[in-house]
């Protein structure tokens, strides 16, 4: 099979080539970076009013591709950036699905096929990439060589093609009579008595989802008059990259601080209530609120970058191995001023982790232990702890085992394992490494051809 190892050489060499260009920015990167800027449907919000619409088939990238990031923010006609404290942007969710060719379907129709992500809430949560206010200062970006592909052929089952959803929640509180009452969805500020689908709240359901949905009202102040409807849009932008067999593709899970692990219709709730702490609570130093959980994931492999999304309250989620070892942390970053990104009292940015490939390794079914905290000097509703984790399969560690190869294989690793937060410097010995990386290729090469059908193939 001359052929075919010669092709396979070649790939190494356009692997380490890309991983080391790319190495240095991830956002500058050699492969040639797409990105594609869209608008939602328009949506109109008045005074104290709220939207949470669901809009398929949305405007994306199509073809078998590598999705690198997505950010959105909302602006009015004109282009301009809405601040939070005049549209709160409680949440987006993008999900894909896939639709019958030439018609349109939503969730609920039989011909409505899901193309979710891996997991863990079985029945809710299912998106790619979602946030809420922290959307403008938070980063999304997979490093190299990772990334989400999407669009395969062999995946669109036939007669379908591969489409998104965008669900957007929006709460316009200009002219409120309390924002954050208004931002955290309490039920006695809205006009409502039941829930979106007609059945009772229950008496000890005081804020959240359920008194905020499409086309209620936030209480306005007294003698306001409003009236003021806004024409708005969420503005996306979307980068990625043709898919090649060089990039390493992830699976996105996401934790719930909520689950109970039973992997049932109810076992994610997505929001729950923090309640005010107690004179003990402030006696002892602080009042925190700790929700926590423990959760399975059913797929291995090595987490490339991961994120929280919590509420104003948050102030930090984490993510832990069964054996206690922290895998990903993530931080809120407030706001302290009037202007669009820096909105006083707002979770403006969330920080994402993104773990040295091969340092926050998870084994299948691993249990994991979620963790979300929040300030509870006083009472929040409606308030998430929601953690993303994007795992990929190991880059193949077990094929460069072999004892002779093992000096080139360790620069084949190190090269691997650094990007994208390699030093400095690196373009200066990279041809050095590319020719021993070559030579271990060939080696392993001949060593996995008798040891056909072990291990991850990449090459
Ligand atoms: C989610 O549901 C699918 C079937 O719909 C099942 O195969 C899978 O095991 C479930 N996930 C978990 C984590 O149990
Ligand atoms: C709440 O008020 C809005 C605006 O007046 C109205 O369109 C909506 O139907 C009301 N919702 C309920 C549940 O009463
Ligand atoms: C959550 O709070 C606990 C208890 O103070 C602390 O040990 C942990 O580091 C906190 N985690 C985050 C992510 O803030």
């Amino acid at each position: 099979m001359q052929h075919s190892q010669l092709w396979t050489v070649l790939a190494a060499v356009l692997l380490l080539t890309t991983v080391v260009h790319a190495s240095r920015d991830p956002e500058r990167v050699d492969r040639s970076i797409k990105s594609s800027v869209f608008l939602s449907p328009p949506f109109f919000l008045r005074e104290g009013s709220v939207e949470n619409k669901y809009y398929y088939d949305i405007p994306f990238p199509r073809g078998h591709i590598a999705l690198k990031s997505f950010n959105a923010e909302v602006v009015d006609e004109m282009g301009f950036s809405i601040p939070l404290h005049e549209t709160y942007l409680h949440h987006w969710v993008i999900e894909r699905y896939y639709g019958p060719k030439g018609t349109q379907v939503d969730r609920s129709s039989s011909k409505f096929i899901s193309g979710r992500n891996a997991g863990v809430c079985n029945y809710t949560l299912g998106q790619y990439f979602g946030l809420g206010s922290e959307t403008r200062k938070t980063s999304t970006w997979i490093p190299e060589p990772y990334a989400i592909e999407i669009g395969n052929p062999t995946e669109i089952p036939s007669g379908y093609e591969e489409r998104w959803f965008l669900n957007v929640h929006a709460i316009d509180t200009r002219g409120v009579k309390d924002k954050s009452g208004c931002t955290e969805c309490k039920c006695s500020l809205y006009n409502v008595t039941k829930d979106e689908y007609g059945r009772s709240l229950g008496n000890n359901y005081i804020g959240g989802l359920r008194c905020c949905y499409d086309q209620t009202q936030c209480q306005l102040r007294k003698g306001f008059k409003g009236g003021n409807v806004r024409k708005l849009y969420l503005r996306y932008t979307v980068k990625w990259v043709e898919w090649d067999e060089t990039m390493v593709p992830v699976k996105v899970y996401i934790f719930d601080a909520t689950d109970n692990g039973r992997n049932d219709r109810y076992s994610c709730k997505v929001e729950y209530q923090v309640d005010p702490c107690d004179e003990q609570g402030f006696g002892n130093g602080g009042c925190l609120d700790i929700k926590k959980t423990k959760v399975a994931i059913p797929q291995g492999g090595d987490i490339v970058y991961g994120v929280a999304h919590q509420h104003a309250g948050g102030v930090g989620a984490a993510l832990y191995g069964q054996d206690g070892r922290l895998l990903c942390s993530s931080i809120p970053t407030y706001g302290d001023g009037d202007e669009v990104g820096n909105e006083a009292g707002y979770i403006v940015g969330m920080s994402s982790c993104y773990p040295k490939p091969g340092s926050a390794q998870v084994s299948d079914g691993e249990l994991l232990t979620v963790v979300s905290n929040y300030s509870n000097t006083r009472l929040h509703t409606g308030v998430m702890g929601l953690f993303y984790i994007f795992v990929a399969e190991p880059i193949p560690q077990q094929n460069l085992v072999l004892p002779r190869a093992q000096t080139q294989d360790k620069s084949i690793m190190h090269i691997l394992s650094s990007s994208p937060w390699v030093a400095e410097g690196m373009n200066y010995w990279w041809a050095f490494v590319l020719v021993g990386g070559i030579m271990a290729v060939v080696i392993v090469i001949s060593y996995r051809r008798k040891n056909v059908g072990q291990g991850y193939q990449t090459l």
